[in-house]
């Protein structure tokens, strides 16, 4: 039977999902809050990590250690890095890459973390089909798309780092958590996949379109995991 650790980095991206458990348990560890019990039918923990890579690795080696999961979705906002992602759209995780990562001197590739077997952390196909069935079935006027995250412990709000995202790595949305929790699923050999609502274009605006819209993109990505967890 599967037991699935949803995390996410705000408590606005986890409070929908918390508020519709039943039988829910409450352990508290590292400062954070695991929530056990059914989400539509489905075993589930959900838990805030906080915000950046180092509380969301945290966060999956709890989960897998001490709550046994199966599988983790990682779900919440992010900034748009392709144009045709707009603002409310949702990106399910192809693959995922550290941006912050950088020993080129010593000739790896940006965002290659030395001495592992692979550049990005590649999200389960089965979890990324049904993600995409899900979002049909729960948000059937959202538009999304599969694509490549991109994380680092930086809030992107400026069109020249922006733009050496999308050049360098390759990535179709930005923020701060996703290819932590994908290189500790890897690491545990856990499936995983990133659901993300577009919250701003992570450039000059972001400051601005952040603030307005992270209300609604969290509430389209917590009904998509909602529909997601019974797929599974
Ligand atoms: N999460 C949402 N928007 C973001 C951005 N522009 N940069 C990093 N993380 C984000």
């Amino acid at each position: 039977m599967a037991k699935i650790g949803i995390i996410g980095a705000m408590e606005l991206e986890v409070e929908t999902l918390k508020n519709r458990l039943e039988g829910e348990k409450i352990t508290k560890k590292t400062g954070m809050e695991f929530h056990e019990g059914k989400l539509n039918g489905a075993d589930v923990v959900v838990v805030r990590c906080g915000i950046g890579k180092v509380n969301a690795a945290l966060c999956v080696q709890i989960l897998v250690d001490i709550f046994d999961v199966t599988h983790i979705i990682n779900t919440g906002v992010a900034g748009s890095l392709n144009a045709k992602l707009d603002i409310g759209d949702i990106l399910i995780s192809k693959d995922a890459v550290h941006h912050d990562m950088d020993v080129t001197p010593l000739g790896y590739k940006p965002g290659q973390v030395p001495q592992l077997d692979v550049f990005s952390f590649a999200a389960d196909d089965e979890m990324i089909k049904l993600a995409t069935e899900a979002v049909a079935k729960a948000c059937p006027d959202v538009h999304s798309a599969i694509g490549r995250v991109v994380s680092g412990d930086q809030f992107i709000s400026d069109k020249a780092v922006k733009d050496k995202l999308i050049n360098t790595f390759a990535g179709d949305c930005a923020e701060m958590e996703g290819a932590s929790i994908a290189h500790g699923a890897y690491l545990n050999n856990v499936p995983f996949v990133i659901l993300r609502a577009i919250s701003d274009k992570a450039d000059d605006s972001a400051q601005m379109d952040y603030p307005s819209f992270e209300k609604k993109a969290a509430e389209n990505c917590a009904k998509l995991v909602e529909e997601f967890v019974s797929l599974l």
